[in-house]
């Protein structure tokens, strides 16, 4: 079975109610065109979820609802934590774990990041579980062997095909507007493909959504996404506007 795409936006800390209402609205009326396209994911701010479970069920259901972040555990004493229930309970059928700003501001480690992906299947949800290479990493020719580590260690081994998908995001392409080269991105899903392949087996891997993320643009999104490895995108800036995000999608149609 060929892979569906999934375009995913991550709005990160934007959006108050008002405006993100308006862009959920605005990329649901735009997603009709793509009735056998991508599949179109939106992860606002934890705020915002109760409003846009609201706008996207009232659309054609075309564009589905993520969390950004969930605790490990199924509740209990963690002020300020969301676990993965409750984003279910909202409406979400995906949430993020291990995004490197959460690794990075948060001290978010491999198994931190393990755990959350069971808590989200536990609840229901496909983990979206990102990696990806420091610039120092990079630099010193360490990008597969990095890779090799975070899969190794933040991907349970009972992830499937279903209820998984890989965000390969180089952190130093996050936010900077230097993505990866079509080549250089092709280069690491194959390399995180293959990996999956030996640690899994055949199908899985070949089923397994890899989507890359880091400065994806209307501009550089045809030839990352025409990739036979790449299916689909982690959206950030470019996701808080509708026309862009609208126009990557439909670079994956
Ligand atoms: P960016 O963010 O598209 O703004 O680089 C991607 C991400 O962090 O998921």
């Amino acid at each position: 079975m060929p892979r569906k795409p999934l375009i995913a936006g991550n709005w990160k800390m934007h959006g108050l109610q008002a405006d993100g209402r308006a862009l959920a609205q605005e990329i649901a009326a735009g997603a009709r065109d793509f009735a056998n396209g991508p599949e179109l994911l939106i992860c606002p701010p934890a705020t915002l979820l109760p409003a846009l479970a609201a706008v996207l069920d009232r659309s054609t259901g075309a564009v589905a609802l993520g969390g950004q972040d969930c605790h490990a555990a199924a509740g209990g004493a963690h002020t300020g934590d969301i676990s993965a229930a409750m984003l279910a309970d909202l409406g979400c059928s995906h949430v993020l774990v291990g995004h490197s700003e959460r690794r990075q501001a948060h001290g978010e480690t491999d198994p931190d990041v393990a755990a959350k992906a069971e808590a989200a299947w536990a609840a229901g949800l496909v983990a979206i579980i990102c990696i990806g290479e420091s610039a120092e990493e990079r630099t010193k020719g360490l990008t597969m062997a990095s890779l090799s580590t975070r899969l190794d260690l933040s991907v349970p081994r009972d992830a499937t095909a279903q209820n998984t998908v890989i965000a390969y995001e180089p952190i130093w392409a996050i936010g900077s507007g230097l993505a990866a080269t079509p080549a250089d991105a092709a280069d690491a899903h194959d390399h995180i493909r293959t990996w999956m392949k030996a640690r899994h087996d055949a199908e899985m891997a070949e089923d397994l959504r890899i989507l890359y993320g880091g400065s994806m643009k209307p501009d550089n999104a045809p030839a990352l996404l025409a990739e036979a490895d790449i299916d689909g995108g982690l959206i950030g800036g470019a996701s808080l506007v509708a026309a862009d995000f609208l126009a990557i999608a439909r670079a994956a149609h």
